[in-house]
């Protein structure tokens, strides 16, 4: 679904290079993303489309070009500063506390506290608790309850975690580099599901998978990478399934 929101740039990249040593990961790299708009990102292995979100989300800091976000240039200098934007980050090696609650891992660096009379601040365990299944309901995931260490999750439903704290925090942009890995094709199904329903949220998204019948479905833009380089940018209705077998594989 188009949403009027979809003409407003949310993040703009210019000339975005990284060298890791010696090697050119990123080469003058151009990309652009307006609100509620799904940027599918493609290219082999080791094209530099991790690089290119790492740099997004404040993991790693780029060498040289520019990122804007809602018209403003800024320095993303750590995923903290990313979050505070609004940038989430879904990263392909998955990030959650696995010996951690459910609740705990919504709320993870953002934990509401009580102060007692003491002053001390402790974790807000009620709130968590009852907030955390409620993004969870909202994004459709039935979890028994926000007790569940992570690691008893199947990984689709982490997935369905992992979205449900970008909701719940109101994230601006949400980046998912590979969610879709190692899922069933019914968990796989929901989360592009996740994916849709963000769109009509305004949330503008990267989704970087290997599989582009996920990504043809999915996105609005896509984005080709290869060698560092980006080598195409085009309309999904501009191009089929085929044609991106062809560019990338
Ligand atoms: N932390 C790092 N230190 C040194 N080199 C790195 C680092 N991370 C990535 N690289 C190199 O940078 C290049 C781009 O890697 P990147 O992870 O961005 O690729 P990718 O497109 O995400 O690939 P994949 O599809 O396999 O996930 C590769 O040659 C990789 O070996
Ligand atoms: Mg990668």
């Amino acid at each position: 679904m188009t949403t009027n929101n979809q003409n407003i740039e949310l993040l703009k990249c210019e000339g975005i290079n990284k060298w890791y040593g010696n090697l050119h990961a990123l080469k003058d790299v151009n990309m652009s993303i307006n609100k509620g708009e799904v940027i599918g990102l493609i290219g082999d292995n080791g094209a530099g489309k991790s690089t290119l979100i790492k740099i997004i989300c404040g993991v790693h800091k780029l060498d040289k070009g520019s990122v804007h976000f809602e018209g403003n240039q800024v320095s993303i200098d750590n995923p903290k500063a990313a979050m505070k934007l609004g940038i989430e980050t879904i990263h392909q090696y998955s990030t959650m506390f696995q010996e951690m609650s459910i609740a705990r891992n919504v709320f993870i660096g953002r934990e509401p506290k009580k102060f007692g009379l003491n002053f001390l601040g402790l974790l807000d365990e009620k709130t968590m608790d009852h907030e955390s299944m409620k993004a969870i309901k909202d994004v459709g995931l039935d979890l028994r309850s926000p007790h569940i260490p992570v690691k008893e999750l199947s990984g689709g439903e982490r997935q369905g975690v992992a979205i449900a704290r970008s909701m719940f925090f109101k994230s601006k942009m949400l980046i998912l580099d590979e969610p879709t890995n190692h899922l069933s094709v019914k968990e796989t199904l929901k989360v592009l599901e996740y994916i849709q329903s963000l769109k009509n949220l305004g949330i503008g998204s990267i989704f970087i998978s290997h599989n582009l019948y996920h990504v043809h479905e999915v996105s609005d833009r896509i984005v080709g990478m290869a060698r560092g380089e980006k080598v195409c940018d085009m309309n999904k209705d501009e191009t089929t399934v085929n044609d991106l077998i062809k560019l990338i594989g």
